[in-house]
């Protein structure tokens, strides 16, 4: 492994029956780089986070996540990284304050350190008043951000963010790139995904497209681009065309306003 990868996935396959969740996907991510994965629904992209984390066993292929086999060393990459699952936060008996804490405690970390950083966190993407009510009461894109903060309160190398921002206003977005450049300035790295083209855009510094469980483009929006007949246009006209979505699309909206038609 060459020693600026901190994530490394060649040929990964995972099978759920007939499905061919992820089909022979491979990329790596490099320290200080953020690594979008962006692709449709049911494209594969939670399916690869699982798989990065040791919560699936892959049908075939290999990864490294700092070096390590996922499946072996299951606990010592998940005291080196933070993760941020597409579900919704499990704990919502809690408030953000007992959920730092509880963090704290099995992270091993400074609960005074812990307290004054998640603070200052919590204030930076407009959520300190919700420090101490209730998670469940909390609106969607408030308990996003409550789960990105949990994340990287250990000062993880590694953050892994699975559809993260999809419910955050346009500030919110703002900062949380802020904290994810300051991760990366210092040397971390960030995976995320998203369905999102302009967030992937705006945030990442290279982006993997994934359709149906294979990578189908990957590089900068620049090489992205020039992979797309050097045609130009926006990474929204990429992404349909990398995903074979563009005809198809505009099938769905022809159709769409013929059965409108008629309706009337
Ligand atoms: N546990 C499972 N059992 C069976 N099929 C599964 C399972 N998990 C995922 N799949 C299937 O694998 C494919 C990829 O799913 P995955 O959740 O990885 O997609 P995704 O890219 O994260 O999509 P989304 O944008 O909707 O979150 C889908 O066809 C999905 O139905
Ligand atoms: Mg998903």
């Amino acid at each position: 492994m060459l020693d600026n990868f901190m994530i490394e996935v060649n040929n990964l396959k995972k099978y759920f029956g007939d499905v061919k969740a992820v089909n022979g996907i491979s990329f790596e991510v490099k320290k200080g780089e953020v690594f979008g994965l962006l692709g449709p629904n049911g494209a594969g992209k939670t399916t690869t986070i699982k798989l990065l984390l040791g919560l699936l066993e892959p049908n075939e292929g290999d990864m490294k996540v700092l070096g390590l086999d996922p499946n072996k060393n299951e606990i010592e990459i998940k005291s080196r990284l933070g993760y941020v699952s597409e579900e919704p936060l499990i704990f919502k008996s809690l408030t953000p304050k007992d959920l730092f804490n509880l963090v704290a405690s099995i992270r091993g970390l400074d609960p005074e350190y812990v307290s004054n950083r998640a603070q200052i966190y919590l204030e930076s993407v407009g959520a300190l008043e919700y420090y101490e009510q209730l998670i469940a009461t909390l609106s969607h894109g408030n308990k996003q951000k409550i789960q990105v903060i949990a994340a990287i309160l250990h000062d993880p190398e590694i953050l892994i963010l699975d559809e993260p921002l999809s419910g955050l206003d346009a500030k919110s977005v703002r900062v949380i790139k802020e904290i994810l450049e300051l991760h990366t300035e210092r040397g971390g790295a960030v995976l995320f995904s998203t369905h999102i083209m302009e967030i992937a855009q705006e945030l990442c510094d290279r982006i993997g497209i994934i359709n149906n469980g294979k990578m189908v483009g990957i590089g900068t929006i620049e090489e992205l681009r020039s992979q797309v007949d050097q045609m130009g246009g926006n990474l929204e006209d990429i992404f349909l065309r990398l995903t074979e979505q563009d005809t198809s699309v505009n099938e769905i909206i022809k159709k769409l306003r013929k059965s409108f038609k008629k309706g009337n």
